[in-house]
């Protein structure tokens, strides 16, 4: 395909793997990422956004000021400042985004941002990346004289800190402000900062913890250092902004270390630049261990650290080297994307499954609902429910990492079955709020992982309970079942507790007796799934239970639940249905009828009748709402999503994960057409093409889109952290394309519009590439003929495991 142009902002460039936005003002700051697995950042279009190490609330590296005007800052700033003229700019545009610039682009590709700026007749190429094997964040820069003149040049590479608990920089920073050191190490030739204490309470607490932030930080260059700064405040200078520092304006550092106050880090370099000469150099940043937490020493010489630190450094001021790593960065995406591709006859289907899509949800396996610009890190920790739909990519190319997770994941279970509901890594800690469906995401991660690996050792690996003993990953897949059978109510149904899935149910099931439809589909999905999985291992022991356990589940769903038209949403503590035709507003959700398909507990007759009301009631030109009619009266017995405006949210927004899961049910359903009608309603690329209106980025999935309920109808928000992205992509590759993992091999039963002639699907599974080429020559919607393999006709729809 040519380069995509998606709106007025930006476009694809033709091979698909980078996003140009061409102005820097667009609707809303669109991001990127910048991490492998350990060291993480967020990366504006403008070099805004913030570093963590390993968890973003207990080890955030530097600071994103929230609510900030204007917004998106601090980040990563270069000023680059000509002698003569006395007068400077900021490489990524941002913070000097009062200057007129010639020249601006940046281009978002796979873990790295790269801004392109001229300004001052020098032109400035920065690029962000961190490297997958060394936890260190690079600002690699080019500058070149665009005129016919000599350029002496002072270069100011800038970066607020935090260093430790981001949480408490927020609450209680005036205090917080008395432990940093920043001070330049002459022999190492680098900024080093450390903070002598470091909160790790989860919450808002007087509670003093007792130990030091384990770290030293290190920022550097491959250019001579002439100067440098540790004091935010000197170096920004009184009343004034990043837009203007004092010590930039003057041309001249102030070369100040503090042991207490605003720790920020900024090294000051001379370049000469000849007419029409380009320079490059880089800027890095990176941790060494701290020998003790409880020592407010400086890095000491010949220390096991100071070692460390001299031989990265070493390392990084080698630009070659530098270069390396960022061709093997590069090299590790093409390799990422290639375990799977498509062709078929949608491009934007092609670049979005291949490409971004794909993209986004390896970037939701690392952050979960963690670290975003709208999530912002502080709060949830890595939820068990989305870290456990967050694989779907990251399973074809590194089921060992996935491995690890749900080994990671039953670590936070308890005995009895249920879980934390989400966890903070670092601290091991988290939130027991009572979700019903969480224990089960377990379950639903191990069977997912299997179906695709066959790796049925997984089950017998022992794993400690949060609450001490330990177990097969065997036993605490059983136990995940066992305790949401044991958690039953009045209608035989799952019982609500403080939310499923739809976290705004909050108050549904508070007092212990309401009851969920879709928890209580997701639990029968569960058992389905487990059942077919005990019968392939020959695990007889649960089978019958399992089978009767989800007949019962079926039968009452089907019977206490059934609306005349759809399925209900659940039963109130005061017994009474909601989601149903008998309510004045929230009359349909959409959930609980995707999934009484999904989990095949609805027949034909009310598959085709509940998935034609939610076409009739929910329908709208940007995908299927979550419910109808919105709420607008606060129902307390309901909770948060009555609370939320008509329109967006839970209440009644397009909500893509809902979204997502009608796409699914349409193609299991077989209606091919109408599934690919709601796949391009919701697709981020046509919807961003108004982008002033739709706002987010055009490159990933957004959690919601307004909907027609609200003023502001076609506006997203929450862009990057949803599980649609995992959803779309999984229904996608296996149900529409339906190529799909089951245990004995690939299944081939692909649900695809009547107008495709043919599609192809290259995928790693089990070691082994498979070239799958699908011919529809008389222009069906699904239903497989015949299948070949290696030339020779087949006698099965599912490819054997080589
Ligand atoms: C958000 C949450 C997710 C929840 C959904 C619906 O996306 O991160 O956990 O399922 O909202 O409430």
């Amino acid at each position: 395909m040519k380069n995509f142009q998606v709106n007025k902002y930006g476009y694809f460039t033709e091979d698909g793997k980078e996003f140009v936005i061409t102005t820097p003002k667009t609707p809303a700051p669109w991001m990127n990422y910048i991490w492998n697995g350990r060291w993480a950042g967020l990366v504006s279009h403008t070099g805004g956004g913030y570093s963590f190490y390993l968890t973003p609330r207990d080890n955030r590296l530097t600071r994103y000021r929230y609510n900030c005007l204007p917004w998106d800052q601090p980040g990563r700033y270069i000023y680059v400042r000509d002698k003569k003229i006395a007068n400077y700019f900021s490489l990524s545009w941002a913070p000097t985004i009062e200057l007129k610039y010639d020249y601006y682009e940046c281009r978002h590709g796979l873990g790295y941002t790269k801004i392109i700026t001229e300004n001052l007749g020098i032109r400035g190429e920065v690029t962000y990346f961190v490297p997958r094997d060394y936890d260190i964040e690079i600002w690699l820069v080019k500058l070149k004289n665009l005129t016919n003149e000599r350029r002496d040049l002072d270069i100011f590479a800038y970066i607020e800190l935090i260093m430790g608990n981001a949480l408490n920089d927020l609450i209680n920073q005036p205090n917080d402000k008395h432990f940093p050191d920043v001070y330049f190490d002459g022999d190492l030739k680098s900024i080093v900062a450390t903070r002598r204490y470091w909160v790790t309470n989860r919450g808002v607490s007087v509670a003093q913890p007792n130990h030091a932030w384990p770290y030293y930080l290190i920022f550097s260059t491959s250019l001579e250092i002439k100067g440098f700064d540790g004091d935010k405040e000197k170096f920004i200078g009184r009343w004034r902004s990043n837009a203007n520092p004092e010590a930039v304006e003057l041309g001249s550092c102030f070369n100040t270390e503090i042991t207490a106050g605003d720790p920020c880090a900024v090294i000051q370099s001379e370049l000469e630049l000849e007419e029409g000469e380009e320079k490059e150099f880089v800027f890095f940043m990176f941790l060494v261990d701290k020998p003790s937490l409880h020592t407010n020493e400086r890095l000491k010489r010949n220390s096991k650290a100071y070692n460390k630190a001299s031989e990265i450094l070493n390392k990084f001021k080698n630009l070659g080297f530098v270069h390396q790593k960022f061709d093997e960065l590069k090299k590790y995406w093409d390799d990422y994307l290639k375990t799977l591709q498509v062709k078929t006859p949608d491009e934007k289907l092609n670049l979005f499954v291949n490409v971004w899509n794909r993209y986004q949800i390896a970037v939701t396996f690392d952050m979960s609902r963690n670290a975003g610009y709208y999530h912002g890190g502080l709060l949830f920790g890595t939820g068990i429910r989305d870290q456990m739909q967050d694989i779907f990519g990251e399973l074809i190319a590194n089921p060992k990492r996935v491995r690890d997770r749900i080994l990671e994941v039953c670590s936070y279970q308890f005995k009895d079955g249920s879980m934390l509901h989400n966890f903070f890594r670092i601290s091991r800690t988290g939130e027991k709020t009572g979700h019903c469906d969480t224990p089960l995401w377990l379950p639903f991660g191990i069977i997912t992982y299997l179906k695709e690996t066959a790796d049925f050792n997984l089950l017998y690996e022992k794993v400690e309970y949060y609450d001490g003993g330990s177990g097969t990953v065997l036993q605490h897949l059983i136990k995940a079942i066992e305790y949401s059978l044991n958690n039953l109510g009045k209608h035989g149904l799952l019982k609500f507790g403080r939310g499923d899935w739809n976290d705004t149910l909050d108050y549904v099931g508070v007092k212990g007796k309401g009851e969920t439809v879709w928890g209580s589909e997701f639990l029968a999905y569960i058992l389905r799934e487990v059942i077919e999985l005990f019968n392939y291992l020959g695990l007889k022991q649960f089978l019958k239970k399992y089978s009767e356990e989800y007949l019962k589940i079926a039968n009452n769903i089907n019977r206490f639940c059934w609306d005349g038209k759809w399925y209900i949403r659940g039963f109130k503590d005061d017994g009474k249905p909601f989601g149903s035709s008998k309510n004045r507003e929230g009359k349909i959700f959409a959930n609980p009828q995707a999934w009484a398909v999904i989990s095949g507990i609805a027949d034909e007759e009310r598959t085709k009748m509940c998935l034609k009301s939610v076409e009739k009631y929910l329908d709208t030109p940007k995908g299927p709402k979550i419910l109808h009619p919105p709420f607008t009266k606060v129902d307390p017995s309901i909770g948060l999503a009555t609370r939320c405006v008509p329109g967006k949210k839970e209440n009644g927004a397009i909500f893509n994960h809902v979204a997502s899961w009608v796409f699914l049910a349409e193609l299991i359903a077989g209606n091919a057409e109408r599934a690919y009608q709601i796949y391009h309603a919701t697709l981020p690329l046509n919807n961003a093409i108004d982008a002033d209106l739709y706002k987010m980025e055009p490159y990933v999935y957004s959690e919601y889109v307004t909907s027609p309920d609200h003023p502001s109808f076609g506006e997203a928000s929450h862009s990057w952290l949803t599980g649609s992205s995992d959803w779309f992509f999984k229904s996608v590759v296996e149900y529409m394309l339906g190529v799909r993992p089951t245990y004995a091999g690939l299944l081939i039963d692909p649900c695809i519009p009547s107008s495709w002639k043919s599609f192809s699907v290259n995928r790693l599974f089990r070691g082994v590439e498979y070239r799958i080429e699908v011919l529809n020559p008389d222009g069906v919607n699904k239903g497989v003929k015949e299948i070949w393999v290696d030339g020779k006709k087949y006698g099965d729809r599912i490819l054997p495991v080589f």
